[in-house]
């Protein structure tokens, strides 16, 4: 297996030892949701297989609704609610809080995506991912002899691109906001500023990077306990975790809004870290940076519209592909994960990201031909060479071919409010606590976004993806992303909102979320505890979740030459909500870390 595919898995296990204890208060008890669609009853020959993770049930509400990866920032979000904020009001509280809390994937010092679905059905998507500094250039990575200089991209200081995500919070609460910026970044000041207590998971997790954060940072002082040589401190659960930096960079951005973070005081510190370890972003970087609204991607599957995530992101494009690839055929009577659903979906997926590695990148910087990827006609030709006999050999997939067109740690939460406003976030560092430089004075991680970038054509990244020209590296473009945050309407009416972090995985983890819910019936929180499969076209071969497949379905596509390998970590971690036929909610939290719902 390629080293750095290794590393995302690692980062993966990581980012699922970052969080902790299991405050999710069900509201039912037993293995089912009473739900007028009803609960998805598992049939297969094998009485052993169980396709759930666990049998945690989902969250009820109907005022308001808020699932993430941790649950103070939940309850950040269901406070901001309850005070009579908005979804964004609670959105911008929420991305705020987590980068106290959730300091692996959590920030300010990376970016995000957001699809906000107004109660009138109105859809719009902010991207306030990073761009590469102005002073960044294709061959960054290369050696003189043409080679990537392993580790560049994924730590230290050359690693991170211009921070989106300040940006993309002020633009969100000053175009939707209804309470004050100041009422919605108090609680992030204040979990900086009082602490909280560690989950086991964030204990553990800041453990695991000691020895990095020492050797990335020396001698800096970042957290309070730093009066203790950071080397020696061992976190535990219940430690009460202050930061102190972190609050007063939070306190600049609270009486300061943008300007507390791109300019002055924070932004002086930033270019000066930069300085310290070589790194390329200055604050003429920090003050040009500008986040996007861009027109949402929309597009129909049955009766459902899918609100999702344009370019930069490849998710919306790629979610899109795979849902109309199987659209025609029969999943609910196959059932889930039957061999046939399974290999359908696999060869959906081959095809999507091989499009993904040729096609996708910054649309203001390479044109993408977005409409017709996803035409019927265009996934039509794809799949020509479909063979219910035997897998597509990967080696024969290119990406497609389109007339006229010249090749060239991550956390998701969901929020909706009582009026059925909603918002559909995904932000990211992109690794587990991203570059592990921590801006001296400031206390915040920064990203190592720039692995993202095709480093050099057809080498892979920390995912295993691979890219070429579309997302080769250029001064102040933003780097291709897989991050799918999604809402669903259902004739019309506001149906799901959903998204997970998991680097190349996350496209397919929405991909069957969506389907387990709407093809295979499950409650939202079924569907996030059921088990996941992955094929992102190289490496060729397809993940999956112990007990995902039956013992039958193995057998059936490995005699169909699939190359399947069994994960010993686990795939996914999804935050969504479910609008119910009776206008209720279902907050739906991963049961695999600390994500939680919390609603009223
Ligand atoms: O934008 C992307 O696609 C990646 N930077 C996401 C990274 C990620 O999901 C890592 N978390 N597990």
């Amino acid at each position: 297996m390629n080293q750095r595919f290794i590393l995302y898995f690692s980062v993966l296990l990581l980012a699922a030892g970052i969080n902790a204890c299991k405050t999710q208060s069900p509201t039912t008890s037993g293995t089912s949701v009473t739900q007028s669609q009803g609960v998805y009853q598992y049939r297969d020959e094998d009485p052993t297989v169980k396709p759930f993770f666990s049998d945690r049930v989902g969250v009820t509400g109907r005022n308001g609704m808020v699932a993430s990866a941790h649950p103070e920032a939940s309850q950040v979000g269901l406070s901001i609610l309850q005070a009579g904020g908005n979804a964004v009001d609670a959105a911008v509280a929420v991305q705020f809080a987590l980068a106290v809390v959730y300091p692996g994937a959590g920030n300010i010092g990376g970016g995000g995506f957001m699809v906000y679905r107004d109660n009138a059905g109105k859809a719009y998507t902010l991207d306030y991912r990073e761009k590469a500094p102005g002073k960044a250039s294709q061959n960054m990575y290369l050696d003189s002899a043409g080679n990537v200089r392993q580790g560049l991209s994924t730590s230290g200081h050359l690693a991170s691109g211009v921070p989106g995500s300040v940006d993309g919070m002020a633009e969100a609460h000053k175009r939707f906001g209804k309470l004050t910026w100041a009422q919605v970044v108090q609680p992030a000041v204040d979990l900086a500023a009082k602490g909280f207590a560690l989950t086991e998971r964030d204990a553990l997790g800041l453990n695991r990077i000691k020895t990095d954060l020492n050797t990335i940072n020396p001698g800096k002082s970042y957290f309070l306990k730093s009066t203790v040589p950071t080397d020696t401190i061992t976190w535990h659960k219940g430690d009460l975790f202050v930061q102190a930096d972190l609050a007063k960079t939070m306190q600049r951005i609270q009486s300061q809004g943008r300007a507390g973070f791109y300019e002055g005081e924070t932004a002086r510190l930033l270019a000066e870290e930069m300085v310290r370890g070589n790194g390329l972003i200055t604050e003429e970087d920090l003050k040009n940076y500008h986040s996007a609204w861009r027109e949402p991607i929309q597009a129909k599957y049955k009766e459902y519209n899918v609100i999702t995530m344009p370019p930069t992101s490849s998710g919306g494009v790629a979610l899109l592909q795979m849902m109309r690839f199987t659209e025609p055929y029969p999943l609910r009577r196959w059932g889930w994960n039957r061999d046939s659903t399974v290999q359908v979906m696999i060869e959906a997926e081959r095809r999507v990201y091989a499009d993904r590695a040729k096609f996708l990148g910054d649309p203001d910087f390479v044109k993408v031909p977005v409409s017709q990827l996803i035409s019927p006609d265009y996934l039509k030709s794809r799949w020509t060479d479909f063979s219910w006999a035997k897998a597509t050999d990967s080696r024969n997939v290119k990406g497609g071919s389109i007339p006229g067109y010249e090749s060239l740690e991550t956390t998701h939460f969901s929020v909706v409010d009582k009026d059925g406003n909603a918002v559909s976030i995904t932000t990211t560092l992109n690794g587990g606590y991203g570059s592990r430089v921590v801006v001296g004075g400031a206390g915040f991680f920064m990203n190592n976004e720039m692995d993202d970038f095709s480093v050099k054509p057809g080498v892979p990244n920390m995912f295993g993806l691979i890219g070429n020209q579309a997302n080769a590296i250029a001064p102040n473009k933003r780097m291709l992303s897989s991050m799918t945050p999604t809402i669903l309407e259902k004739n019309g009416k506001l149906f799901m909102v959903v998204g997970t972090p998991g680097g190349s995985t996350i496209i397919t983890s929405v991909y069957q979320t969506i389907l387990n819910v709407i093809e295979h019936g499950m409650t939202m929180q079924q569907a996030v505890n059921a088990l996941k499969f992955h094929h992102q076209w190289l490496p060729d071969k397809t993940i999956f979740e112990n007990g995902a497949f039956s013992d039958a379905t193995i057998q059936a596509l490995q005699n169909r030459s699939y190359v399947l390998e069994k994960l010993t970590n686990t795939l996914g971690r999804m935050d969504c909500v479910l609008i119910r036929p009776d206008g209720s909610y279902e907050g739906a939290s991963d049961p695999r870390a600390d994500n939680t719902a919390r609603g009223y």
